[in-house]
């Protein structure tokens, strides 16, 4: 157990972080799935395959241009239940009306989207009984995107998926590879398994970061030297895993982005694997956009060799110098992004711990940062740590316990600093809203 650390009002925290992941997050839910036009909408029918296996009841609603690709029958057949494709079917209105069906739905998955369904989404039009029950439900709305490569890439996507994902709608993929129309690249259906994964965590019991969702990046990185050697580091992944599931079990959408280990992925967690700095940079910049909250784990290689040989270097010589180049700092990219995401970074010092950890907290623009002092069998690949965590007004010392207790202590510690942050951010538009309207009556009272 952690100790120095279960006073005021972390203690409620705690009690939240006690809550454990639940195993059957599916089980009951209605899971209202919308399908709309493209070639990959034959996909859905194996995800309501899945989400049934889940245990969800799944209640179908077609678009017209979706019918050009799969009929009703197939999902009927699939989710025992008639689907539902107009907005004006008075038989099935009087069976359950369109409100009614927004008011079921504990989740609106909609699988595939298209870029039209995307665009009408994100500009609240109701023309359609997808389209109207997505402006009238007051579930959490999920889209799986399938494109082609292009229609994602346009600027008028990408400015509706930032609306969209502003707006707290969760985007699952798109996925990249090679596309129907013959293209390669960013615009394929997530597949059904992981698509049923990722919204696990929509349906399950709340939390205090419910919804949120949260990049964790954990383990090393491998840094070419050519194709059987490569630089790396100690780092196990197991601090990282370790904070992806509680962060998992405070109610956060959590994608994990790990280096080479031999972990298993945390419940509920989706998990991205990569090898390089460079790669893990890449997977962050992908999965960035909507992230509330970013937390670098990972022990990213700082350097690395500034050429990859293609073929394995052979021992011609006595010594053999290696020349390295800095790799992308990650934790410092995302800091300076915008939107910019609650930073939680770490500090892997051998010495002065606290003078290092308190540079890197102002020089990465981060709100919090845990430091662990490393070497002589600390930290790195063991089951236990320590840490010392410091933001701007305050610091704590979480002393020497398991990760996993570790990790619940720093997952409430980022809890309460996010929320206070969101809350005096409030606040402070709140006040700015108050004292435009002020000017405003008072200008209009002086005309
Ligand atoms: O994986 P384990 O075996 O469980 O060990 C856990 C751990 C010791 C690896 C972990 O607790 C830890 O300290 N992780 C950070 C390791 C590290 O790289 O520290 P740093 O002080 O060099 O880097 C500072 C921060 O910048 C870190 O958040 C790091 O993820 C980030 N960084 C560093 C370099 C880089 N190119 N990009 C980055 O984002």
């Amino acid at each position: 157990m952690v100790q120095g650390y279960d006073g005021g009002v972390r203690s409620t925290y705690r009690a939240r972080i006690g809550q454990k992941a639940d195993n059957q997050p599916m089980q009951g839910k209605r899971i209202l799935l919308g399908v709309t036009g493209g070639i990959a909408a034959y996909k859905s029918a194996e995800l309501v395959r899945r989400l049934i296996e889940h245990g969800a009841q799944v209640q179908v609603v077609m678009t017209s241009a979706a019918r050009e690709f799969v009929t009703p029958t197939t999902f009927q057949a699939l989710s025992g239940r008639p689907v539902r494709t107009d907005l004006w079917d008075a038989a099935a209105e009087a069976a359950m009306g369109h409100i009614e069906l927004a008011r079921w739905a504990e989740l609106v998955l909609v699988a595939p989207a298209s870029a039209d369904f995307l665009a009408r989404l994100a500009h609240g039009l109701a023309d359609d009984l997808l389209s109207t029950l997505c402006l009238a439900t007051a579930a959490p709305i999920a889209v799986a995107p399938a494109m082609n490569q292009l229609m994602w890439r346009n600027a008028a996507t990408r400015f509706n998926v930032e609306l969209l994902t502003a707006r707290g709608v969760r985007m699952i993929g798109p996925g990249v590879g090679d596309q129907a129309c013959g293209e390669h690249g960013p615009g394929r259906l997530v597949e059904p398994a992981d698509i049923a994964s990722q919204i696990a965590p929509l349906l399950s019991p709340a939390g205090p970061l419910a919804g949120r969702r949260i990049l964790v990046t954990a383990g090393p990185t491998r840094e070419c030297i050519d194709p059987v050697r490569f630089v790396s580091n100690r780092s196990s992944g197991k601090m990282g895993f370790a904070l992806a599931q509680s962060l998992r079990d405070v109610g956060a959408d959590v994608v994990l982005i790990s280096g080479p280990v031999t972990l298993p992925t945390p419940l509920g967690v989706r998990r991205i694997d990569v090898e390089s700095c460079e790669q893990m940079y890449a997977a962050v910049q992908r999965e960035l956009p909507g992230t509330a909250i970013f937390v670098g784990t990972a022990a990213v290689a700082d350097y690395r060799p500034l050429a990859c040989a293609e073929q394995k270097i052979k021992k011609t010589s006595e010594t053999l110098a290696l020349e390295l180049t800095r790799t992308t700092d990650i934790l410092s990219q995302v800091s300076a992004s915008t939107p910019r995401p609650f930073m939680v970074g770490f500090a892997a010092e051998t010495n002065s711990v606290e003078h290092y950890a308190r540079a890197k907290l102002l020089a990465k623009n981060l709100d919090l940062i845990a430091a662990n002092e490393v070497g002589h069998t600390k930290a790195f690949d063991c089951d236990d740590n320590s840490l010392l965590v410091l933001w701007r007004g305050g610091r704590v010392e979480l002393p020497v316990s398991s990760k996993r207790e570790l990790a619940q202590a720093l997952t409430g510690l980022i809890v309460e600093q996010y929320l206070e942050q969101n809350a005096a951010r409030e606040r402070d538009s709140a006040r700015e809203l108050a004292s435009e309207e002020l000017a405003a009556r008072e200008g209009a009272r002086a005309s």
